[in-house]
Formats: C-alpha cells, sequence, structure tokens
C-alpha cells in the first residue's frame, strides 16, 4: 500500500486513517481536538437528515457546523429520497463538505424503519439510483459507507461496491459486520476483503474493532484495503491515528502521551465544547465523557463522581486542580 496516497476521487488524503462518524460524539469539538494530533486524514461528521438540513433544523445545523480548521471533512447524509439528497448534498458542497458520504450501514430501527441506513442494503438498486443521482449533482467526491449486508442470508457488500463503483462513487467504507449483529460478534475480514478483491480502482477503506495501530496494521494487511476507519477507539484514545499512522510509516508507534499531555487535552476539550456549544452543555457532556479519559489517567479516588455532579466550568477547573495539582486554567 502507498501510504500516503489514499484518494477519494480528485482528493488526496495526507493519511490512509479515517474518522468514523459516531452520532453525537464525533462532533465539531472533537474533531478539532483530534485533527492537531496528527494521523488523521479525513473526519466525518454524523449522520444528518436532508430534509432537516434543508428546513434548516438546529439539530442539523448543528450537525453540519464546521469551521476552516475542520478540513478535509466529509458530511454524512442518510435517507431514500433522491430529491432531497441531491438537494442536500449540493448544500453540503456549498458549506464546507470535500466529500459526501451515504450512511447505508445504520442498523438503528429509527432509520431503517423509513428505508434508510442499513435498510438499503436489502435494495441495491435503490441504493446504487440513490448514489448515481447524488454523483451526478455535485462536484466534490461521493463515498457510501456500508455493513456487509443485512443478515448472513444476504451479504451484498462486494456485488454493492461494484455497483457503487460503476455509479461514480470515489470509495467504500465497510464496516465488516452485518446489521443483524449490529455491533456483537467478531468484525469479518475475510469479507472485507472479498469486497477490495471485487472492486476495480476505488479504494475500500476497512472499519470495525479497530482498537490499536497493531489491529489497523492487520486490517490492511488481511484485507488489502487502502484506508482504516476507526470510532469507538478514538473517543477514549485520540492518540490513535498519529500512533497508527506512526507504526504504518515507521514501524514504530510513538511513545505514549504524558499525564501533562493527557491532562492537557481533557481540558482542551472541555474548552472547545464550552466555545461551540456553551458552558451548560460542556458541562452536561464532559459529565460523562470526562470519565472516559480518566480511565487512561493515574486512579484519583472520588473524580469520575465529582465530575458527574458538575454544573459550572469553575467546578470542573477546580477539580482538576485539586486532584491533580495543575493548573488548569480556562483560556476563554
Ligand atoms: C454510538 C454510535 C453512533 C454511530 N453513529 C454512526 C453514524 O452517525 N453514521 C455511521 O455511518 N456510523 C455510525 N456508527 C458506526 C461507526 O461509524 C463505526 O462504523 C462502528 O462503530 C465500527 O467502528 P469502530 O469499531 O471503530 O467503532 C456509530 C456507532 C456507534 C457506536
Amino acid at each position: 500500500m502507498d501510504r500516503d496516497m489514499l484518494s477519494l476521487g480528485t482528493l488526496a488524503l495526507a493519511s490512509p486513517l479515517l474518522l468514523s462518524p459516531i452520532a453525537r460524539y464525533c462532533d465539531l469539538a472533537f474533531r478539532l481536538l483530534v485533527r492537531p494530533l496528527g494521523g488523521l486524514g479525513l473526519a466525518c461528521t454524523d449522520l444528518v437528515n436532508p430534509r432537516g438540513l434543508l428546513r434548516a433544523t438546529p439539530k442539523s445545523m448543528e450537525l453540519v457546523s464546521t469551521d476552516p480548521r475542520d478540513r478535509p471533512l466529509s458530511i454524512q447524509l442518510y435517507g431514500t429520497e433522491p430529491g432531497p439528497m441531491t438537494d442536500a448534498a449540493q448544500w453540503c458542497q456549498e458549506h464546507g463538505a470535500d466529500v459526501i458520504d451515504l450512511n447505508m450501514g445504520c442498523p438503528a430501527a429509527k432509520i431503517t424503519r423509513h428505508a434508510g441506513g442499513a435498510a438499503l442494503l436489502c435494495d441495491p438498486r435503490l441504493a446504487v439510483e440513490l448514489a448515481r443521482r447524488v454523483v451526478g449533482a455535485v462536484r466534490v467526491p461521493v463515498t457510501v459507507k456500508m455493513r456487509l449486508g443485512w443478515d448472513d442470508d444476504s451479504i451484498v457488500a462486494p456485488e454493492l461496491a461494484a455497483a457503487m463503483e460503476d455509479a461514480g462513487v470515489a470509495g467504500v467504507t465497510v464496516h465488516g459486520r452485518t446489521a443483524a449483529q449490529r455491533f456483537g460478534g467478531q468484525v469479518r475480514l475475510t469479507e472485507i476483503a472479498r469486497v477490495v478483491a471485487r472492486v476495480r480502482r476505488i479504494p475500500v477503506i476497512g472499519n470495525g474493532d479497530v482498537r490499536s495501530p497493531a489491529d489497523a496494521r492487520t486490517m490492511i494487511e488481511r484485507t488489502g484495503c487502502r484506508g482504516v476507519m476507526i470510532g469507538r477507539a478514538a473517543l477514549r484514545d485520540p492518540w490513535i491515528f498519529r500512533d497508527t499512522y506512526a507504526l504504518l510509516t515507521t514501524g514504530h508507534v510513538p511513545p505514549p502521551p504524558s499525564i501533562t499531555d493527557r491532562l492537557a487535552l481533557v481540558i482542551r476539550h472541555f474548552e472547545n465544547l464550552r466555545a461551540l456549544r456553551g458552558d451548560r452543555i460542556a458541562c452536561v457532556i464532559f459529565r460523562q465523557r470526562a470519565s472516559w479519559y480518566l480511565g487512561s489517567l493515574p486512579d484519583r479516588p472520588g473524580l469520575r463522581q465529582q465530575i458527574r455532579l458538575i454544573t459550572s466550568p469553575q467546578q470542573f477547573y477546580h477539580l482538576i486542580e485539586t486532584h491533580w495539582g495543575t493548573t488548569a486554567t480556562s483560556t476563554r
């Protein structure tokens, strides 16, 4: 693999590593946290409803909010109606999207009961037609994120990926599970390899259960995929892209970040949230989020519980100072 040259159509990425869309987690505050750490080639918004976007609902506007530092960016759309999809894709292209991604993998009932997300795997003809219409409506590359199929009896990813390539899609991401598996069982690298073997030119990006740089290397070696998308592991360890990129390009993983660096990252994330969403929402989000980060810091008895109760930024900084003796001053 030429690791420096993952391209989606005309867009050459600096790294073959992508941040997954994870609804409610991989928001702008998180993307701006991860990008400067290095190693990330492309980040994606959470899934966006085209009709909501075209009505400019507050939720949709929040989901697509971006910033010049948040590049390159993929905006992910879901749905089944070509009209709103193409209009929304054009809107995204005019508002910061370097890539439009189409969700064909979400197994959540609220999406699939309207035939969207992974339900499109059951209607490949409609899935391909949607992609063809969106490709025809925008200048930026269009990608598709899919699962293997609806269930074990309907594995469609290899054929669907090949049909997507014919429809002009610039790359496909394959989460190596069926929709029926949701997040259980194993990711099937052999099935991702079958997709890689089936397409002609477009890159396949492997996804699922990459928890370490070594996992990403294994996925590339076992499937031949050109890129790797990482989701849940990045939420706890935002350095995973830096570390994985180093492993792929030099064969070595850098030393882990120091406690000071880790604490600075926690504070930066909190401050990103304050700046973008306001103090109240930053506190609500951090009551849960902070405890994930604490897992990689030496234990401080009671801290998790105390952070779950914060109602103001001052309480948060005070806790950090009390437990870590550091000057956790706000930069705002
Ligand atoms: C809470 C949650 C929300 C998710 N939201 C999205 C989403 O909005 N769009 C999407 O394509 N995938 C979504 N996914 C799936 C992830 O992008 C990814 O495919 C999956 O988590 C497997 O990768 P991982 O093991 O690296 O996390 C979500 C997953 C989780 C756990």
